[in-house]
């Protein structure tokens, strides 16, 4: 299948762009490069042997989408958004035109150029403060503590009302959990411009050497050490996860909701820990105050994309550190 790829050179895009060539699809990316690095095509064609065809693009800009999506694709992977939760709270007005109009001129062009499988990077931000865990998918979409999870709420709403309007399309909303790890091979992962927001990047530059120690924002939340607990998922896993959406498409219109996570819940110290154990570095850290914004636990029931898509997770909190330390080492 020829897919466009919109943010093919971001974390969880890039990977996917790997899978989609190792599994014999053609993905076209398209990056505006504003958190991304031109390299990724270079490396994705090193480890694949094949460079995606590039169009750098903002989805924004509704007349460079129209002409891109009219050279005929037969599905979209839309990962292009901003995804910084402090930032969206400075510039909310940036995150809803990137994110929302951004998503709107990509359905646009799409719908003139009557592509109509769309898989659709979503967050398990959209189900709020977790009143009972697992999170599933029929849990009620909650209340978002920031723009950015405001705008993955809307998205999903714009594209559930899009496929209602355009009953042939096949639309699968995938709620990730914690996207964590690196490519094993070194040569793709997640490199933050500036002190990393989130935990594992963190972790990573504290065992480096780079950051001298980590917070643990809070240990007095009501989990078994105290400290906050998370679904981390593999990158690789995750990518792997949208080759199985895009496949379910096929003769099955609708909405499609999976969350795709590992079902397992660690804390930020396991993590500490595993990271420790996989670097054989110690990594220094003071607990400090709670995140505002922050959840005490969140991971989810992975039963849908069992069932449903025959996906599951194969990869280990033990593996993800492995794969980010490996690519924190190699010297970019
Ligand atoms: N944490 C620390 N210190 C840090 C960074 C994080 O203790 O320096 C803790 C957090 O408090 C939390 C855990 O590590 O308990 C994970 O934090 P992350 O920032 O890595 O991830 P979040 O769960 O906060 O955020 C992720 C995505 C967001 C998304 C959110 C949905 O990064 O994009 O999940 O819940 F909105």
């Amino acid at each position: 299948m020829r897919v466009l790829v919109t943010g093919g050179a971001g974390f969880v895009g890039s990977h996917t762009v790997v899978s989609l060539i190792e599994a014999g699809h053609e993905p076209v990316v398209v990056d505006n490069f504003i958190n991304s690095d031109r390299s990724v095509l270079g490396r994705i064609g090193k480890l694949t042997g094949n460079v995606p065809e590039l169009h750098e693009a903002d989805i924004r800009d509704k007349d460079a989408m129209t002409d891109i999506a009219r050279t005929g694709f037969d599905a979209c992977m839309h990962f292009a958004a901003l995804k910084a939760v402090g930032e969206s709270v400075e510039k909310p007005m940036l995150y809803y035109d990137n994110n929302v109009s951004g998503t709107i001129s990509l359905v646009e062009a799409l719908l003139e150029a009557d592509v109509n499988s769309f898989v659709f990077s979503s967050s398990c931000t959209v189900y709020g403060e977790p009143e009972t865990l697992p999170l599933d998918e029929s849990m009620p979409i909650g209340t978002a503590t920031n723009p950015y999870g405001w705008t993955k709420i809307m998205m999903e709403q714009v594209l559930r009302d899009v496929q209602l309007a355009n009953p042939d399309w096949s639309v699968s909303l995938l709620r990730y959990f914690n996207p964590v790890g690196a490519h094993p091979s070194g040569l793709l992962g997640e490199d933050p411009v500036g002190t990393p927001n989130n935990l594992m990047p963190y972790v990573a530059r504290v065992a480096a050497g780079i950051l001298p120690k980590l917070q643990v924002f809070g240990d007095d939340y009501p989990t078994a050490d105290g400290t906050g607990i998370r679904d981390y998922i593999h990158v690789v896993d995750l990518a792997e996860g949208h080759l199985a959406a895009l496949a379910r498409h096929a003769g099955d219109a609708g909405v499609h909701t999976y969350n795709l996570g590992t079902g397992q819940g660690h804390s930020v110290l396991e993590l500490v820990r595993a990271y420790e154990e996989v670097s054989s570095r110690p990594v220094a850290y003071e607990i400090t105050g709670r995140r505002p914004g922050d959840v005490a636990a969140s991971w989810a029931d992975v039963t849908m994309a069992t069932e449903h898509l025959g996906w599951m997770t194969t990869r280990d909190l033990h593996e993800m550190c492995a794969d980010s330390w490996n690519w924190q080492q190699k010297a970019r």
